[in-house]
């Protein structure tokens, strides 16, 4: 080759990033603008940077026009605005956000073009609120079923995550406001979430709870990173070298800023060595006192932190304020809670719904055929948006379901209600859920009977049922995974006066179904869907929208079955958690472990059927510089239009390592019209074949004999072909 064709080859390899974005000129500007202002800060304009200087703000430094940096919490909303230094409500008249659907709902959608809206839509918001930071994707595991903030986080497993988080920050930094990743690492519970400390061996760090954070760096450049409150392995995540330096910082190469949990720093020495950049939210009166102010200067007086520590946090924040265009005048304005933002909204919701169960094709109803039906349920006239903790938003508008379905039908039909069981819950910050016992037994029976009442006279019955934010909520875990209120009673008692009944269940996470499951011809997991929730389950139920949503987590029939319950350790003794089931999580377990569950990851059904056939593969063999290509046919057969998430999992048949029965490894969400038939294709490489080895601290492909699996769901395999990873020729 010749010599000016190396160098330009080398040059291109250089201009290009992680993302496939020529960026040499840009970062060269950058790095030059920042190095200038760092040079002319004084280190108290540096400290003032590196912690709170209010509840959601660090300091800016105005004669050299840096501004204060700007935070709200997501993850599926722009936050309320409350007080600069406490946490009332500021009670102002514009703080509103569109209600996006929750993290679970979001990842239901296996939409990667929807999730980029979805961030978009966030990112506007964001900064028309004047924001420059917002506090998501929250992509905690779902560990157990009973993680108060499941329904914040998308999934249980590491790749839906991975692959759903980066469309969703590249959407919110594309408005040119920073996203921060959160909780690293593993706070996947609420219970103790101030004091746990999670122990997790390396393989089981790598491969299931690191690789949405690692996407997140690597594949969508995010800005901003949030440490968890938990410990990992005996060290606060605040202060977790490992984590934060050596993994985050070294080797996947992040060169944004770490952010502490509100009030989840405990030290300043070993926070600052340790990779912390800023400290947000101790819960001390005097900005000083945080560990990151007047400590830290005097640590580097003492000559304890040296100043390039400093220097480095600094640079970090700048060139993170610089890269969302924090200082350009045509920065984006961004616009919040406009028909169009509430358009994507209902796009998610309508994505996000599962149909879990439709026996003799009850769903959808037909209009011409119903004249009166029951709706029953507290959900039914619920609304969640403001509920959840720090997720919590203030929104426009919020569509019950009971609104849905008097907007749909109108007069057309005869809807009576009944709430048929009572929220006797109440949660403070402080306490968690409480149960107030309220109302007594007599009322439970009044309302009880009221809904029986109800059901008798009508043609069809829709149950509006589950949890709400009393359960899933941050701070707080489930005590157990049965519906509240008695709710298993009320269902029961109206299956015995008419068997018509459809449960749309409300929720983050799954519930016990266990007790009325096989009497229940059709049930809809509807999720917290956001301010159109109520129309898109009117849609959903009369069939004007086909369902196409699947689990981004299992279904356990019993608590029980589940793995962190059964195999592991949950929630822990003497403040410690061991993750005992290791890489066994979700489905991984339930399938290797031949567990039955109620509801399989990555399930879902439609109004229509989807044939699978023929599959290709380009080779049978691959080395491991090499990819083969999968190809195969998906057929609408049904007479609905409707969307397949065709899913592709992996299964190592030769390995030295116990590896689970399979793992997805790619997804491709089609829509099909009423008979069309789709070619979908797949490449699968060595990452997708690899486990992490810890021996050799790294990601390891061996040679051997895999199956890929092609399937409508993880326990709903249509097609599987096997190949070969053979040895390079030298
Ligand atoms: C939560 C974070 C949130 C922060 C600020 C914490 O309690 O864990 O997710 O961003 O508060 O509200």
């Amino acid at each position: 080759m010749k010599d000016y064709h190396i160098i330009i080859i080398t040059l291109l390899i250089v201009l290009i990033n992680n993302n496939g974005v020529l960026f040499a000129n840009e970062s060269k500007a950058i790095i030059e603008k920042v190095e200038k202002l760092l040079s002319q800060l004084t280190l108290d304009e540096k400290i003032s940077m590196l912690h709170g200087n209010s509840k959601f703000t660090i300091a800016g430094v105005e004669r050299l026009g840096i501004p204060e940096w700007k935070m709200s919490d997501g993850p599926h909303g722009v936050r309320e605005e409350i007080n600069p230094h406490d946490w009332e409500p500021a009670g102002w008249d514009n703080d509103f956000s569109t209600y996006l659907p929750v993290g679970t709902a979001l990842a239901a959608t296996w939409n990667r073009e929807l999730v980029h809206e979805f961030g978009t839509v966030l990112g506007k918001e964001a900064r028309a609120r004047g924001k420059d930071i917002i506090l998501g994707p929250g992509i905690n595991i779902h560990r157990t079923p009973l993680c108060g903030r499941n329904f914040e986080y998308m999934s249980e497993d590491p790749f839906l995550s991975a692959l759903l988080s980066v469309p969703y920050i590249k959407g919110v930094q594309e408005q040119d406001v920073a996203a921060c990743v959160k909780h690293f690492a593993l706070n996947n519970q609420e219970y103790e979430r101030f004091q746990i400390n999670a122990i997790v061996d390396e393989r089981t760090l790598h491969e299931i709870y690191l690789p949405g954070f690692k996407a997140a760096v690597k594949n969508a450049g995010v800005l901003t990173v949030m440490s968890a409150y938990n410990k990992v392995n005996g060290k606060w995540c605040s202060e977790n070298k490992h984590l934060l330096n050596d993994i985050l910082k070294d080797e996947w190469d992040f060169e944004g800023v770490v952010i502490s949990d509100w009030d989840g720093t405990h030290s300043t020495i070993d926070a600052a060595l340790a990779g912390l950049d800023i400290e947000m939210g101790t819960n001390k009166d005097d900005y000083n006192d945080y560990y990151l102010a007047d400590e830290l200067k005097n640590a580097i007086k003492a000559g304890k932190v040296g100043i390039d520590v400093i220097d480095d946090k600094v640079r970090r924040i700048l060139t993170s304020m610089f890269k969302s265009n924090v200082f350009d005048k045509s920065r984006t304005k961004g616009e919040f809670i406009t028909d169009k933002n509430f358009g994507v909204a209902k796009k998610v919701a309508e994505e996000a719904v599962v149909l879990l169960k439709n026996e003799n094709n009850t769903l959808p109803l037909e209009l011409k055929n119903v004249k009166n039906i029951a709706v029953i349920g507290e959900n039914a006239i619920t609304q969640h948006a403001a509920g959840g903790g720090s997720s919590g938003i203030k929104t426009k508008y919020e569509i019950t379901p009971l609104e849905g379905l008097q907007n749909k039908l109108g007069d057309k039909v005869k809807i009576s209600f009944a709430k048929g069981y009572k929220s006797t819950t109440t949660f403070d910050w402080e306490n968690g859920v409480t149960d107030t016992s309220k109302p007594e037994a007599d009322y439970k029976r009044i309302l009880i009977n009221e809904a029986v009442e109800v059901a008798k006279g009508a043609e069809k019955v829709i149950m509006f049922i589950g949890l709400n934010h009393h359960f899933d909520n941050e701070s707080t875990d489930r005590q157990d995974m049965f519906l509240p209120y008695e709710q298993d009673r009320l269902i029961k008692e109206v299956l015995n006066v008419n068997k018509n009944v459809i449960i749309v269940s409300i929720g983050g996470s799954p519930v016990d179904m266990s007790l009325w499951i096989d009497d229940v011809p059709a049930i809809i997991q509807g999720w917290y869907a956001g301010s159109e929730a109520g129309n898109v389950f009117a849609d959903i139920l009369f069939g004007d929208v086909n369902p196409s949503g699947k689990l981004p987590f299992t279904f356990p029939k019993k608590l029980k079955d589940s793995p962190a319950h059964k195999l592991g350790d949950y929630p822990g003794k003497n403040l410690n958690v061991e993750y005992k089931e290791g890489i066994f999580v979700g489905y991984r377990y339930f399938d290797s472990f031949n567990v039955q569950p109620q509801f399989a990851f990555g399930h879902g059904l439609s109004y229509t059927d989807y044939g699978y056939k023929s599959i290709q593969l380009n080779k049978t063999e691959m080395t491991s510089n090499d990819q083969i290509e999968i190809k195969i046919q998906v057929e609408n057969l049904g007479t609905y239009n409707g969307s397949e998430v065709v899913q592709l999992y992996i299964q190592d048949l030769e390995s030295t390592v116990d590896r689970p029965i399979k793992e997805l490894k790619g997804f491709k969400k089609v829509y099909l019209k009423s008979g069309e038939t789709k070619d979908v294709k797949f490449l699968v490489d060595k990452e997708m074949l690899s486990f992490y080895d810890v021996n050799s601290k790294s990601w390891k492909a061996e040679e051997g004999r895999f199956n890929v699996l092609i399937g409508s769901s993880s326990d709903d395999i249509r097609l599987t072909a096997e190949f070969e990873l053979v040895a390079a020729d030298n």
